[in-house]
């Protein structure tokens, strides 16, 4: 991400965020959701510590596609991540499968319960950026759902014309509308899967080769093909996410970054193929 450059109406909304416990952030795809919740964080941490959740799983931030990544920012914290370039910095993933709440809403709601609950045990001020998936009856659903679960004291939605008022409207939550950044730039569908992929390369350039049970599969009847994605669990945790290589009656072998693998547990899997992904890396 480049510099980020702050609007001036960005100033005070900053202030009421410093006094809020828990900040969600609204908006379409390239409304800048992002930028700005790096910005409250950065901002943020010269005075307190924050539990960031991002739940973009599509365009993830701090995490990996497929997943909802919970970071906990202590006070003063310096950020060692280069300013351009895929950054993956996160302590813990809450694993969905796909990269759009709308193929599951369900189960996506489920996740984004878990790193909410997690955040309220710590007690810390928490900021959640969303996905852009705001427009019709579904969006508006899984929004107002999310908004129940993590009970924000604030809301901050960017904006352009009137496209969140059938979200805003139903909520009696401070909102502080903001308009999109002058300085944002689009990416096309195309430059988002990169994006995707770029995520999956960095996590993926080192791994290791394991083979598991099929009994630890969690779930029935599944799809699973080499190249899909699945997360691997110890118990309820999810630890690692993983690439299929093969199947047999028995085993599921698959590649991941080192693990523990008698760790291992349960394994989910993900609705998401990055056939080739791995040849390409190397
Ligand atoms: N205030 C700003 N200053 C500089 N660059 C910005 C600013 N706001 C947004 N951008 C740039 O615009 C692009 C899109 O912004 P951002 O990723 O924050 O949007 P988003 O709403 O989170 O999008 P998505 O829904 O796809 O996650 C990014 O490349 C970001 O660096
Ligand atoms: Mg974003």
């Amino acid at each position: 991400m480049s510099e980020i450059i702050p609007e001036v109406e960005w100033y005070k909304a900053l202030e009421i965020a410093k006094l809020s416990k828990r900040i969600i952030i609204l908006g379409q795809i390239d409304t800048g959701k992002s930028t700005f919740a790096k910005y409250l964080i950065q901002n943020i941490i010269k005075e307190q510590s924050v539990c960031f959740i991002d739940s973009d799983i599509g365009q993830s931030s701090i995490g990996l596609p497929t997943t909802i990544a919970l970071k906990v920012y202590s006070k003063n914290y310096i950020n060692k991540n280069p300013s351009n370039g895929i950054v993956i910095d996160f302590d813990k993933l809450f694993f969905v499968g796909f990269t759009t709440p709308s193929i599951s809403p369900e189960l996506f709601l489920s996740e984004f319960a878990k790193a909410s609950s997690f955040a309220q045990k710590l007690n810390m001020k928490t900021v959640v950026d969303t996905t852009g998936f705001v427009l019709g009856e579904m969006a508006k659903k899984i929004k107002l759902e999310k908004i129940s679960i993590l009970k924000p004291d604030l809301v901050i939605a960017f904006e352009r014309k009137g496209e969140l008022s059938h979200i805003l409207n139903e909520i009696k939550i401070e909102t502080i509308i903001l308009t999109p950044s002058k300085n944002i730039v689009s990416r096309s569908p195309i430059k988002r899967a990169e994006y995707r992929m770029n995520k999956f390369k960095k996590y993926l350039t080192n791994v290791e080769s394991y083979a598991v049970s099929r009994k630890l599969i969690h779930g029935t009847p599944i799809v699973a093909s080499d190249g899909t994605i699945v997360g691997l669990f110890t118990e309820e945790e999810c630890i690692a996410l993983g690439v299929i290589e093969s199947l047999d009656r028995e085993n599921v072998f698959f590649s991941s970054p080192p693990i523990n693998i008698k760790a291992i547990k349960k394994i989910k899997i993900g609705r998401v193929s990055l056939k080739g992904l791995i040849n390409e890396t190397v």
